[in-house]
């Protein structure tokens, strides 16, 4: 086979701009396709760029030449759509969650194992370099043992962004909302943090948007980690800023406070002067690049895209490997089943 990969974006909606942007950033790859079942946005993601353009997902799985796919489309076919792929033989990089339920995505993993093929759900904050660095910290013992954290994501969605769309706001197509879209990634990054982290409690609500959505638009819990760190966590999506997200992890040398906007920034540090060192050095970093498609989604798409064309081709083990989407997917279902929420089927 030659070392040319060749992709194909499922789905041309809000991020798929990202997914061609970072596919296009690695050498020696090409995206050859859009599709989506909407003409237009398929063409719409393509204009100018040469990428054949189709409505039919057989017709891309059919084609010998694509060694991988994107799956940026709603959550209730995820699943579906990667399983089929992966069959077809493809690498499949899915977008978040993995799949709607747990049960779902062991299948993938067991199905991505047996058919040898690389799997990947997109948890582009694990690549930013602000999580890299506090994980680099934490593992040498920089802040001690982790006692303590907090995780705040508020942002704004607007009543059209619910009404407007066929998929959001729904059990049925995304699975619950606030926690599942746009708290998944504070989330994830913070249980790869901890090491793993487990539910005590949790709330939801739907306050101000519950005109336009059956799922919640908040919530609230408590998590433990594996040696008994408390870490409360919460999301709403109902406010007037589009995006801010403070972590705070507190261990028993140190503490950190940083944020998964973009670019992500630390905010706060204290600890020994190795950790204060180390965190000067982080902070005389610049990123760059400037994100792709909307911005608070950042810059790190590229990052794990890089990793995944890197695993695909030299069969290496990523950061955001098909466990980790796993992981945080079962992370979140317990949270809407300990809250009480319905879960999606
Ligand atoms: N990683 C991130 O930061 C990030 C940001 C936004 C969205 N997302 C995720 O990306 C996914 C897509 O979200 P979005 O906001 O781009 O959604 P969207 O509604 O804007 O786009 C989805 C697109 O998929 C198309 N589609 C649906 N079914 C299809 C099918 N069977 N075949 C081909 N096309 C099909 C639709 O026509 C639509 O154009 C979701 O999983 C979402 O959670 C991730």
């Amino acid at each position: 086979m030659s070392s040319h990969l060749n992709h194909a974006v499922i789905g041309c909606g809000r991020v798929a701009p990202n997914h061609l942007d970072a596919f296009t950033a690695v050498p020696d790859t090409s995206v050859t396709w859009a599709c989506d079942r909407d003409l237009a946005a398929a063409r719409a993601l393509a204009a100018g760029t040469g990428i054949r353009v189709t409505t039919d997902l057989a017709e891309v799985l059919a084609d010998p030449e694509v060694t991988s796919v994107s799956v940026v489309v709603d959550h209730a076919q995820h699943a579906e759509i990667a399983s089929a792929a992966l069959r077809a033989g493809k690498h499949v990089l899915v977008e978040k969650p993995l799949a709607m339920t747990v049960a779902e995505g062991a299948d993938l993993v067991a199905l991505a194992e047996r058919s040898d093929r690389v799997l990947s759900t997109v948890s582009q904050h694990r690549y930013d370099p602000v999580v890299l660095a506090v994980r680099e910290w934490l593992a040498a013992g920089l802040l001690g043992d982790l006692v303590s954290g907090s995780v705040t994501l508020q942002c704004g969605r607007t009543e059209d962004y619910y009404r407007d769309s066929y998929w959001r706001g729904t059990w049925r197509g995304e699975g619950g909302s606030a926690l599942v879209n746009q708290g998944y990634h504070a989330l994830d990054v913070v249980d790869w943090l901890c090491g793993g982290l487990s539910v005590v409690g949790a709330a939801t609500g739907t306050t101000a948007l519950r005109e336009v959505m059956e799922t919640e638009d908040t919530l609230a819990a408590v998590l433990r980690g594996t040696s008994g760190t408390l870490v409360t966590y919460s999301v709403t999506v109902a406010t007037a800023v589009p995006w801010r997200t403070r972590i705070t992890l507190i261990g028993t040398a140190g503490t950190v406070v940083f944020d998964l906007d973009h670019p992500g920034t630390l905010h706060f540090v204290e600890g020994g002067p190795d950790l204060l060192a180390r965190a000067e050095e982080l902070r005389g970093r610049v990123i760059e690049e400037p994100p792709a498609g909307i911005g608070y989604y950042g810059v790190s798409h590229r990052l794990q895209v890089a990793d995944f064309c890197a695993a695909v081709r030299h069969r290496r083990p990523m950061l955001a490997d098909a466990a980790a989407g796993l992981g945080t997917l079962r992370l979140l279902r317990e949270l809407y089943e300990v809250s009480g929420s319905h879960v999606a089927v």
